[in-house]
C-alpha cells in the first residue's frame, strides 16, 4: 500500500479495503490532501480485482468534522470557481464498488457529505450527523443540501440545514440516513462483515445493482425501471449467472468469478 498522509489504508478481509481518515489532531476535517488521497485510493480500487468493496472510517471521536475550516478561509471567490476539491468529490461520486461507511462521533459538514457518498451507513450509538456550515455564514457545498434531501426527506434537512443543529444515531436510523447502530466499538466489525459478505458475491452483479439503485435516486421511476431491466438483461450473459443457478441446484455455495 501507498503511504498517505491523510489516510490509513489496509486489506481487512478478503476483497474488502479498509480506509481511514487519519488527522485526528483536527478531527478528521476534510484538506484537499486528504480528498485528493481518498480519490488516488479509489483509482486504485477501481482497477484492482483484489479489492471488491470498501469500508470507509474515522476515529473514534470523530468520523469528520467538516471541510478543513482553516484551508477554507484563505479561498476567495476566484479560489472556490477553481477549487480543485470538486475534482475529487466527483471521482468518490464516481466510484463503481460498494462504500460502506462506518460512523462513530461527529460526522459534520463536509464529513456528512463525505459519508453520504457512501453505499451504505452504520454507526456507533455516539454518532452525531450535522450540517453546521450555517453557523459560519456559509452552506453546504458538497452535496449537503442534495443528498440528505433524498435520504430523509425536506422537513428534516430544513430543521439541520437552517440551525445547524446535530441529530443522534437514533434520529438518523429512525430518518433513513443510517442502515444500523451499533455499539461505538464494534461499528468496524460490523462493517466489515457486511463487506466481506458482499465481496462474496459476483462483483458485475453488485456493479450493476449499485449503479441502477443510484439512478433510481435521481429518476423517475419508469427511467429507473428501464434502467434495471437492461442492467438484469445484461447479467444474463454472465459466467456468475451460470454459476449461481448451478451452486443452487447443486445445494452448494457459489464460486464466482467476476466474469
Ligand atoms: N476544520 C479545521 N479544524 C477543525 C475542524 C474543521 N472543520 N473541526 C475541528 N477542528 C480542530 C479544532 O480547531 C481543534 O484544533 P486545535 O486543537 O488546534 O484547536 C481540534 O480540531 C479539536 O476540535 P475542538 O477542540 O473544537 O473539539 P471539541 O470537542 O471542543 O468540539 C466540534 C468538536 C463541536 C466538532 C467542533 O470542533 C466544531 O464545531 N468543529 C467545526 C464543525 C463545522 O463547522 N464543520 C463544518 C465545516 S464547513 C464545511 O464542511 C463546508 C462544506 O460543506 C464543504
Amino acid at each position: 500500500n501507498k503511504n498517505y498522509q491523510s489516510l490509513v489504508v489496509h486489506q481487512a478481509e478478503r476483497g474488502v479495503q479498509l480506509v481511514q481518515l487519519n488527522r485526528p489532531e483536527a478531527l478528521n476535517a476534510l484538506t484537499t490532501g486528504l480528498l485528493e488521497e481518498l480519490s488516488d485510493v479509489m483509482d486504485v480500487a477501481e482497477a484492482s480485482d483484489d479489492i471488491r468493496v470498501l469500508v470507509l472510517t474515522g476515529g473514534s471521536k470523530a468520523f469528520a468534522a467538516g471541510a478543513d475550516i482553516n484551508e477554507m478561509a484563505e479561498r476567495d471567490l476566484v479560489g472556490m470557481l477553481n477549487d480543485p476539491r470538486q475534482q475529487y468529490w466527483q471521482r468518490i461520486t464516481r466510484f463503481s464498488k460498494p462504500v460502506i461507511a462506518a460512523i462513530n462521533g461527529y460526522c459534520l459538514g463536509g464529513g456528512c457529505e463525505l459519508a453520504m457518498h457512501a453505499d451504505i451507513l452504520i454507526a456507533g450509538r455516539d454518532a452525531q450527523f450535522g450540517q453546521p456550515e450555517i453557523n459560519l455564514g456559509i452552506m453546504p457545498g458538497a452535496g449537503g443540501t442534495q443528498r440528505l434531501l433524498r435520504a430523509v426527506g425536506k422537513s428534516l434537512t430544513m430543521q439541520m440545514v437552517l440551525t445547524g443543529q446535530p441529530i443522534n444515531a437514533q434520529q438518523a436510523k429512525d430518518a433513513g440516513l443510517i442502515s444500523e447502530i451499533t455499539q461505538p466499538e464494534l461499528t468496524v466489525t460490523r462493517a466489515l462483515a457486511l463487506a466481506k459478505v458482499i465481496a462474496s458475491k459476483g462483483s458485475l452483479a453488485v456493479r450493476l445493482a449499485k449503479e441502477s439503485i443510484l439512478k433510481g435516486m435521481d429518476t423517475d421511476l419508469a427511467t429507473g425501471l428501464r434502467f434495471e431491466r437492461h442492467a438484469f438483461t445484461v447479467l444474463a450473459g454472465t459466467e456468475d449467472r451460470k454459476e449461481g443457478i448451478l451452486a443452487f441446484k447443486e445445494k452448494r455455495q457459489p464460486n464466482f468469478s467476476g466474469r
